[in-house]
């Protein structure tokens, strides 16, 4: 049977995939990570690397990697559930049945997963044929070998509309499942659907397991489309995908080193080449998800953009994208491909060393928009540095994590000194409101950052006090003056009901009560790894010393940056009234706009 997702992810968070791993291998610490000797493979140096902090094992001897579930299966030959089953006992977690519905679901996806695997056999069993002979002369025309067109499972999707349903029917599939997979799609006009790529080479775009859930198919000539991708499905969500991850992975994360390239035959080209730690993000915008998934592999995705004009635009927008989500120790770079060349053309024509270089030269996302905001604004005299400065800042502002921001801040001011000598004052009380009066003012996102924490924080506080029922008495207070965001704020306010009860507190019970009152959904929105990775000490499995610590340090953060704010607008109104001789009624417009938050 099939498990919750939900479910799966909290006893990922509940069990210590240290702990577990311990019970058979001794681990030696080093640095975030623990190594021992492989219990997969004789060896006498360890190679055996757990990361607790991404909640997974790896093997390099063997190869094996996966989290604390998949190792029990691996260790002690335990089919999937009996592992889920094991450690749900010994977390003490009540395994979650199954609705009829959610069954129903799962059953659904996997039918279009197996109609999505064959029809990649289908694809590539074509390309090995005579009607494939086109395509096939096409991918090594363009360099591909054979090792690689195998490892990327290309195929040939035939010209006939019928071919890709006849033979999938026959292997027993519906009709149905295949237009759901986005095999085939409804004509106007036609009688039979037909199918959704035909004379082109394909691509199996997988999941992160190398499952196949899509396809991308190019022309063998200068047709539009060049490239047509399957549509989305209950199986493939877009801007969730990086098209060759599933190879890319080991070795992106042996070389602590990952690339991102747009195109598919850039990820393909690059991988033959030696970088086999190359992924694509499919020509779609470069989206948080798929910046996250990088992040969980490593700390500083190099994306490498063409060299042409839409390459720089399309990395400007994937900095202002990412920008938001930057953490202490997660960031990007971008790399920059000279004249108007694509990286398959690249590697083709100047080999791997030239990519190299090109790798190495990858900016900071600072030094990006620094040099495209100059581009667009080009700040050659007083009103458009201003702009430009006031662009800038803008867009630091919009960082989420504080220390992040303030870093930011601190760079950009200096850079705008030492280049035009003007001296920006940090924080002014105009552009920082003082902090609301009370608890019950407007509560958007926008409030709390004003209120000088951010979302996470807000959510790890709240995490740590449904984990932690004790420590929601303890803080109550500071819970109450909390400011957060609107759909956090009944979770945050059933939460202080609950402390005012006292007595009798279990997270479990907690739990309960807060989703019979129809809280799941919020309650699922800070239980979750975003928050946790980024708030450990909420972690249901912290210690409540570090849960207490946690909290107390959110929450001195949060005093310290009301009182610097207040500092902030009382010193700026003196320097403004001795710089600028502004009209006293001016200031006091300004200091009351300051007050209510405008
Ligand atoms: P490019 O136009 O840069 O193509 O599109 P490319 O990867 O260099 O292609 P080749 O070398 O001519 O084969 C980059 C990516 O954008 C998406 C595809 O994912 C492509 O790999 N794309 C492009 C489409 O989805 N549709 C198109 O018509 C073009
Ligand atoms: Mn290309």
């Amino acid at each position: 049977m099939a498990f919750p997702p939900d479910f799966l992810e909290q006893l990922r968070e509940r069990v210590s995939l240290v702990d577990i791993v311990s019970r058979h291998v001794k681990l030696q610490r080093r640095g975030r990570e623990y190594v021992g000797l492989s219990p997969f493979k004789q060896e006498r140096t360890p190679s055996f690397t757990v990361v607790p902090e991404k909640g997974f094992f790896h093997c390099f001897s063997s190869g094996e990697h996966g989290d604390v579930i998949g190792f029990l299966m691996r260790m002690e030959g335990l089919s999937f559930p009996e592992a889920v089953e094991k450690l749900a006992q010994a977390a003490g977690l009540e395994v979650p049945r199954e609705s009829p519905e959610a069954a129903a679901q799962a059953r659904r996806r996997r039918g279009l997963l197996d109609a999505v695997e064959a029809a990649a056999a289908f694809y590539e069993r074509q390309l090995r044929l005579p009607a494939g002979r086109r395509a096939m002369d096409y991918l090594r025309g363009r360099g591909l070998d054979d090792d690689t067109i195998g490892r990327f499972r290309l195929g040939y999707a035939p010209g006939e509309s019928g071919a890709v349903a006849q033979a999938l029917k026959r292997g027993g599939f519906e009709a149905e499942t295949l237009l759901e997979a986005g095999l085939l799609r409804l004509r106007e006009g036609a009688e039979a659907p037909v199918a959704s790529l035909r004379n082109r080479v394909v691509f199996p775009i997988t999941d992160r397991r190398g499952r196949p859930i899509a396809f991308g198919g190019r022309t063998l000539g200068d047709a539009q489309p060049k490239y047509l991708n399957t549509p989305e499905t209950p199986i493939f969500r877009k801007g969730e995908v990086l098209y060759g991850l599933a190879q890319a992975r080991d070795a992106a994360w042996r070389a602590k080193e990952i690339v991102v390239v747009e195109g598919y035959m850039d990820a393909i080209a690059l991988s033959q080449a030696g970088f086999a730690h190359t992924v694509a993000s499919l020509g779609t915008a470069f989206g948080e998800n798929q910046l996250r998934a990088l992040w969980r592999i490593v700390d500083e995705p190099v994306l490498c953009f063409d060299g042409d004009e839409a390459g720089q635009r399309a990395a400007r927008r994937a900095a202002e994208r990412a920008l938001p989500l930057l953490a202490p120790g997660k960031s990007l770079r971008f790399a920059r491909l000279p004249d108007d060349r694509d990286p398959d053309d690249l590697v083709r024509q100047d080999g791997a060393a030239a990519l190299r270089a090109v790798v190495e030269r990858a900016q900071a996302p600072i030094d990006l928009l620094w040099s495209s905001e100059a581009a667009a604004v080009r700040p050659d005299s007083p009103d458009r540095r201003a702009r430009f400065s006031g662009n800038l800042l803008a867009l630091a502002s919009g960082i989420r994590d504080r220390t992040v921001r303030r870093y930011y801040e601190a760079e950009i001011r200096s850079r705008l000194q030492e280049q035009f000598g003007v001296n920006l004052r940090p924080e002014t009380g105009a552009r920082r409101p003082a902090p609301p009066s009370s608890a019950g003012g407007g509560r958007d996102r926008g409030q709390a950052r004003i209120a000088g924490l951010r979302e996470r924080q807000v959510q790890g506080v709240l995490a740590a006090a449904v984990n932690h029922p004790g420590l929601a008495v303890e803080f109550a207070r500071e819970i109450a003056e909390l400011e957060c965001a609107a759909s956090l704020d009944r979770l945050r306010q059933e939460i202080l009901r609950l402390a005012a009860e006292g007595e009798g507190i279990d997270a479990g019970v907690w739990r309960t009560h807060l989703e019979t009152v129809g809280l799941s959904g919020a309650i699922g929105g800070v239980l979750c790894e975003a928050v946790y990775s980024l708030a450990s000490f909420a972690r249901p499995n912290a210690a409540i010393a570090e849960a207490r610590k946690g909290m107390e340090q959110v929450f001195a953060a949060y005093r310290s940056a009301a009182m610097e704010r207040e500092v902030a607008a009382t010193a700026e109104t003196d320097a403004d009234s001795s710089l600028e001789r502004m009209p006293a009624l001016v200031m006091e417009a300004r200091r009351s706009r300051a007050r209510s938050g405008m």
